[in-house]
């Protein structure tokens, strides 16, 4: 492939120079988080080591030049996902406090008489919030099911009636790799005023999000997903919308004017929403890793992982007793079960061979009673995974397969 050089790009990520077992280390646990480049982590370092100072507190050197960091962070997701403002950017811990966020502050509005939709496939956290927020209001939770392992859009219509609030779902599915048709959905519904919520973890990092042509109110996303560092992601939202919501947490920087005994003011947007310091040096780590994506080409990534993914749903069906859950044009996943084997013992096994994969429910117990397992093993690729891995990752269960049935 041209422009893809993988020797080089495997360089540039210094994990895969470890042996684990006395193997060299094939990473097929990107899906739950990517490893970082040497750029991600030596932004961080010098960060920590030249610049650190808290944001928006301080005249002082140090601090002002902390914060144009950070406000240059957000100015560059904002590009990232093409939104229409910086101030539609809010920085979170992750992809599950983006979805809390909005099920606590935008739920406000949320009565007993109105209804939420979520579909059977979301992970936990795009399920678990709009839960609590129905038993706090005693709102009802309608689910989107699944026919044929893809979305049963027939059924969305009549799911609908004029108390239909909110739509949340995922951009991309964790389990099965599938991108849900968006656009197509967000089109459908537009006219009855039902809020989006868009779970985008599993979606950014394979390829370009363009929010405003999504035309969704609420994208999310983890940095540690994109190569960026942990405990940071983004929450995006539409600016209509961000101003007409209350804080979800008090403190520091999310106000305007505090009074005693009551009267307190909030900040305006994105800053009404990030109480206390935040993570600054994940923000520019993050900052440094989208540097990184950007440098290589979400379309040069997508091309390789497209390529891969193909590659090893191929070999991977040749395995005799194997069953493979995911959609034939995933993006980048692939769930399987061995026989009847149980998915906690063939990731133990691949790991003796310095293979990692997730196994278990994948924080999608919903999907799991859909497919009738209780759990899956997965593997999910990276650009920088290679075809020599995916071998080695078909070979080692072709010996498991044998082993487990002796
Ligand atoms: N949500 C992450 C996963 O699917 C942790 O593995």
């Amino acid at each position: 492939m041209t422009n893809f050089n993988l020797e080089l790009i495997r360089n540039d990520f210094p994990i895969f120079k470890r042996k684990i077992n006395g193997h060299y280390l094939a990473y097929f646990d990107n899906a739950a988080s990517s490893q970082r480049p040497s750029a991600v982590i030596d932004a961080e370092k010098l960060f920590n080591q030249n610049n650190y100072a808290n944001v928006h507190r301080g005249v002082h050197t140090l601090s002002a030049q902390a914060t144009i960091l950070m406000e240059n962070v957000r100015n560059q997701v904002a590009r990232f996902i093409n939104a229409s403002s910086k101030d539609e950017i809010i920085f979170v811990k992750g992809t599950t406090e983006g979805i809390n966020l909005i099920a606590n502050s935008w739920g406000s509005k949320i009565t007993h008489k109105d209804n939420i939709i979520i579909t059977e496939m979301e992970h936990h956290s795009n399920i678990v919030p709009w839960q609590l927020l129905a038993k706090r209001v005693k709102a009802e939770i309608r689910i989107l099911p699944l026919k044929g392992g893809i979305l049963c859009l027939e059924t969305l219509s009549r799911l609908i009636d004029s108390n239909t609030r909110l739509l949340a779902l995922t951009h991309v599915s964790n389990v099965i790799g599938v991108t849900n048709p968006i656009k197509k959905i967000i089109d459908l519904i537009k006219s009855c005023g039902i809020i989006t919520v868009i779970d985008g973890a599993q979606a950014v990092m394979h390829h370009g999000v363009d929010v405003q042509d999504l035309g969704c109110d609420f994208y999310v996303f983890s940095g540690h997903k994109i190569y960026g560092p942990t405990g940071i992601g983004i929450l995006y939202g539409r600016k209509n919308i961000l101003n007409d919501m209350p804080p979800w947490e008090g403190g520091g920087a999310m106000i305007n004017n505090v009074k005693l005994p009551y009267g307190t003011t909030w900040n305006d947007i994105p800053w009404r929403f990030e109480a206390g310091t935040p993570n600054i040096s994940g923000i520019v780590g993050l900052g440094a890793a989208l540097n990184y994506i950007k440098n290589l080409g979400l379309d040069v990534i997508n091309k390789r992982e497209t390529s891969l993914c193909q590659y090893a749903q191929k070999k991977l069906s040749l395995i005799p007793n194997i069953t493979l859950y995911s959609h034939l044009n995933s993006v980048g996943i692939i769930s399987f079960n061995l026989g009847k084997h149980h998915a906690f013992d063939v990731g133990s096994f691949l790991d003796q061979y310095g293979i990692a994969i997730r196994t278990g429910h994948h924080c999608a117990m919903p999907l799991m009673r859909y497919y009738k397992v209780t759990a899956m093993c997965r593997a999910s690729l990276a650009f920088y995974n290679s075809e020599q891995e995916i071998d080695r990752l078909v070979s080692s269960l072709i010996r498991i397969n044998h082993l487990l049935n002796n």
